[in-house]
């Protein structure tokens, strides 16, 4: 298939591409875009080769030390393309209360006019003189009956590369499209189109972003940057907020999940899955290395961000992962905090704005406890601990990332590519939270647990651009990646709950965590990482009716002698201190649950206010 698409312009497709639609849409938005060439990815380790080279050579990748990092990259990205752009994302849902109060909504008319249709839409001639990519990728193994098709249409070659590692990407995913196959079209573009004999910068984007996407027809359009998930559209923008509003329709679940396998010594296996907020320890959970003193515990990857979840015929849910790849935050990972981690970034990895060494290596800050003594820093400049001491900067900035294959991770699961996914025993959901909620409660039942999610609160991190540090509801850790109105999205939850429950099946516990309580001293009291383990013991000793544990105004806790504390010095006064329910606390908290509700009171399951009550009962009491 190699017709004109304009003057100058061919279609390029080869012969394996008969999918009609695809080819109308390709040649429809390239048409719109006014890319100079057309190159199908075929998802080949000679084109990643290939790519990755051109990149090199466009100064937008540097290669590292063969000896050290084998087939590595790094990219250090323009200072203002940095992370996820929250107020520049849209939901553009016909009715406004569709996208709800905790989406930003744009009639999908007039948005359409402002990107494609309007005189001076955005994405007309949007790749001048560059190459449009076309990536089509499979969420879910592929050809799996839960899997889901996209074709992401990119004029970044970054993005090209960065989706072949994160996705199953290429040929075999147009070979399952087919004739007819069905797929989510995403048209993404750094919205810098250049010149005749303009020379490109080594990280092109623009000023002005969107990042919108239309849930009725499926569709995603991103514009401006080339950063993460506002680039890699399979990620949170297909996988999480178009994927959410299928499970509305279709009675399953998208969430913002880790998943990971649990084998105690007994040889018994548990899944759990667990929802905290972007850079709130999803990866590093996912990897968690139990601590000396478990032996015979081990903890095995299924997924790190993202999870899939659907009813089975047995009344159970069944999750996977739709990724293939981790888009991980490299600050704070080391060999001592989470060395499965580490081992997976050897070789094959794509860096994003770490630090760079003098012998062609990476840094960042928490990598080693003595930092390189000359580093150029992700912007590009000198860097020494002398001058960081000075003037506070940062070598590697705080949303640094890495990209790299799941098969690189030395604990991937069994079953990670398992189409039929994995049974899940325990819920967690975890926010980021100096002060007031505790290390862990279990929920009552399935309404207090959702009740639970749905007024999380978190910290705000670097992972999204804006203000950090500040504590904002994020319900299910899914603001930001919300689909369609967060109401319904509870009340999706309470149905699918009660489904469960009637069809006779034991459901998942429902957990709520923070690991990052802080002392009088500023810092974290608990130890977090692979001493979560000594949590995750204990909640899966829960599940199986084995734990002791108190009932609080706001769940059941362990005691101290509920958990395992061998090999950890952590005294009773520091567990209370992690622990504890400070009333007046929680009665604060209670008020921001208040504003929450006041705000999402368009459908708000009556469940929920009728579970604010009694814990308002029971901290009067
Ligand atoms: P996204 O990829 O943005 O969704 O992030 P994530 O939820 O996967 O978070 P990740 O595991 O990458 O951790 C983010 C930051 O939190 C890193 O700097 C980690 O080192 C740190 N972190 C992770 N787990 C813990 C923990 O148990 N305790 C403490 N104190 N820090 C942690
Ligand atoms: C997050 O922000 O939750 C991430 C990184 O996982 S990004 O892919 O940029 O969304
Ligand atoms: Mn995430």
């Amino acid at each position: 298939m190699n017709r004109p698409v304009m003057e100058g312009l061919r279609l390029d497709a080869p012969a394996y591409v008969k999918n009609a639609r695809l080819i109308a849409w390709v040649a429809e938005m390239a048409a719109l875009a006014e890319p100079d060439r057309i190159h199908w990815c075929d998802g080949s380790e000679a084109e990643y080769d290939r790519l990755c080279a051109q990149l090199v050579a466009a100064g937008t990748f540097r290669k590292l030390n063969e000896a050290k990092r084998p087939n590595s990259y790094l990219a250090w990205s323009d200072p203002s393309d940095v992370a996820r752009v929250e107020d520049r994302t849209f939901i553009c849902s016909e009715k406004k209360e569709d996208a709800g109060p905790t989406n930003n909504w744009t009639a999908p008319a007039e948005m359409r006019a402002l990107l494609q249709t309007g005189e001076n839409a955005l994405f007309k001639g949007c790749m001048r003189g560059r190459t449009m990519y076309v990536v089509p990728f499979s969420m879910g193994p592929l050809g799996s009956p839960i899997a889901h098709i996209g074709v992401e249409l990119s004029d970044s070659a970054y993005v090209a590369v960065n989706m072949r590692l994160m996705t199953r990407m290429g040929q075999a995913v147009i070979d399952v499209l087919g004739t007819d196959g069905d797929f989510v079209p995403c048209m993404h573009t750094v919205g810098k189109p250049l010149g005749a004999g303009e020379k490109d910068v080594s990280w092109p984007c623009n000023a002005t972003k969107y990042i919108v996407h239309y849930p009725e027809t499926r569709e995603i359009w991103s514009y401006g940057s080339g950063y993460g998930g506002n680039a890699l559209l399979g990620k949170k923008c297909f996988a999480l907020r178009i994927a959410s509003t299928m499970g509305r329709d279709q009675g399953w679940l998208a969430e913002h999940m880790l998943l990971l396998g649990v084998k105690g010594p007994d040889g018994k296996k548990h899944h759990v899955a667990a929802a905290f907020p972007s850079a709130c320890g999803k990866t590093n959970f996912s990897m968690l290395i139990p601590p000396a003193g478990f032996d015979g515990w081990e903890v095995t990857t299924i997924g790190d961000d993202i999870a899939w979840i659907k009813p089975g015929a047995d009344g159970r849910l069944y999750a996977i992962n739709p990724e293939a790849g981790y888009f991980g935050v490299a600050p704070g990972t080391n060999d001592k905090t989470n060395a499965n981690c580490m081992a997976s970034l050897k070789r094959d990895v794509i860096f994003t704005n770490v630090a760079l060494t003098d012998d062609g290596d990476v840094w960042w800050e928490g990598m080693t406890e003595t930092p390189p003594a000359h580093l150029v820093d992700w912007q590009g400049k000198d860097w020494t601990p002398a001058l960081a001491k000075e003037t506070g900067a940062k070598a590697a900035h705080p949303n640094a990332r890495f990209t790299v294959a799941a098969t690189n991770n030395p604990v991937l699961d069994e079953n990670w590519d398992n189409p039929a996914g994995v049974p899940i025993d325990a819920f967690i959901f975890g926010g980021r939270r100096s002060t007031t909620v505790p290390l862990v409660t279990e929920a009552r039942d399935w309404v207090e647990g959702v009740y639970m999610a749905a007024t999380m609160g978190s910290e705000t991190t670097a992972a999204a651009a804006g203000a950090q540090g500040v504590v904002r509801r994020d319900p299910f850790a899914m603001l930001p990646f919300m689909g369609y109105n967060m109401s319904d999205y509870f009340a999706h939850w309470l149905a699918l709950g009660e489904k469960l429950a009637a069809s006779g099946a034991k459901l998942p516990k429902i957990y709520c965590v923070n690991w990052f309580r802080k002392g009088a001293d500023g810092k974290f009291v608990w130890p977090g990482y692979g001493d979560n383990m000594r949590v995750l013991k204990w909640m899966l000793e829960r599940v199986e009716g084995q734990a002791g544990g108190e009932e609080n105004v706001f769940g059941i806790s362990p005691r101290y002698e509920d958990l395992a504390w061998t090999g950890l010095d952590f005294g009773k006064e520091q567990f209370a201190s992690v622990i504890g329910v400070d009333k007046a606390a929680w009665q604060q908290e209670l008020k921001l649950h208040e504003e929450l509700f006041g705000q999402l009171a368009y459908h708000l399951p009556a469940e929920l206010t009728t579970t604010k009550a009694k814990l308002e009962q029971r901290l009067a009491a």
